[in-house]
């Protein structure tokens, strides 16, 4: 009796040290709602999703990340629950005349960082979404400044109405592009 309950606290131990180094650091369990999750301390080491995204229309340059349970995802799959992505928001630089500047490469040039947004999926995440017709599958989102840590004035109903056309791509802009860059 006493070895199976010594084997039984080994083996819960063991489900605990090793699932705290696989998860990430937002909760998986809770229920999580839009503004909810924190911009992971160590996203930068994630994979990337897509570097460097030309938006001149909104005078930005964007970077995104996807954690390594998202990154394993194949292409025509929709991503699985403990997906997080992480895209940082950059102001392109601008002659005094409002001009983008082009760097030697041709590409816009990195200014501040303005923002980092998340979204993140999970069991019954977003199930409380109003109004409803805006929920994206699983998926919340939440917007914070440059610091990472002070939240951005945004209304997550913008967000979630942007992205919610995107339901075969899981709601996610750009999934052909990455699957694509990817496999290269
Ligand atoms: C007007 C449309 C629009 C709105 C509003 C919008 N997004 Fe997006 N979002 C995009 C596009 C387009 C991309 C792909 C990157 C790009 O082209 O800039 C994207 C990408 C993302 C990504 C990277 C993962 C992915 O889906 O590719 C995150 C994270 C994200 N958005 C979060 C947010 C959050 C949080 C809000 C609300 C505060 C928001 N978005 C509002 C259009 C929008």
């Amino acid at each position: 009796m006493k070895r199976i309950t010594s084997g039984i606290i080994t083996a819960v131990l063991v489900t605990a040290l090793v699932g705290c180094a696989q998860r990430p650091p937002t909760p998986q369990v809770e229920k999580v709602a839009d503004g909810e999750l924190s911009v992971p301390v160590n996203y930068k080491s994630w994979p990337k999703f897509l570097s460097d995204i030309q938006r001149t229309d909104t005078k930005q340059v964007r970077e995104i990340y996807i954690n390594p349970i998202g990154h394993s995802t194949k292409m025509g799959e929709d991503f699985p629950h403990g997906t997080i992505t992480v895209m940082e928001i950059y102001k392109a630089r601008e002659a005094a005349d409002g001009t983008l500047l082009k760097g030697p490469d041709g590409k816009l040039v990195k200014g501040e960082l303005l923002k980092i947004g998340v979204m993140g999926k999970g069991p019954g995440w977003g199930e409380n979404v109003t109004p409803p017709e805006l929920k994206n599958g699983d998926w919340v989102y939440a917007m914070y400044m440059g610091d990472g840590k002070t939240k951005a004035p945004d209304d997550y109903t913008t967000c979630r109405a942007c992205h919610l056309p995107l339901t075969d791509k899981d709601y996610i802009f750009r999934y052909d592009e990455y699957f694509q860059k990817r496999a290269k």
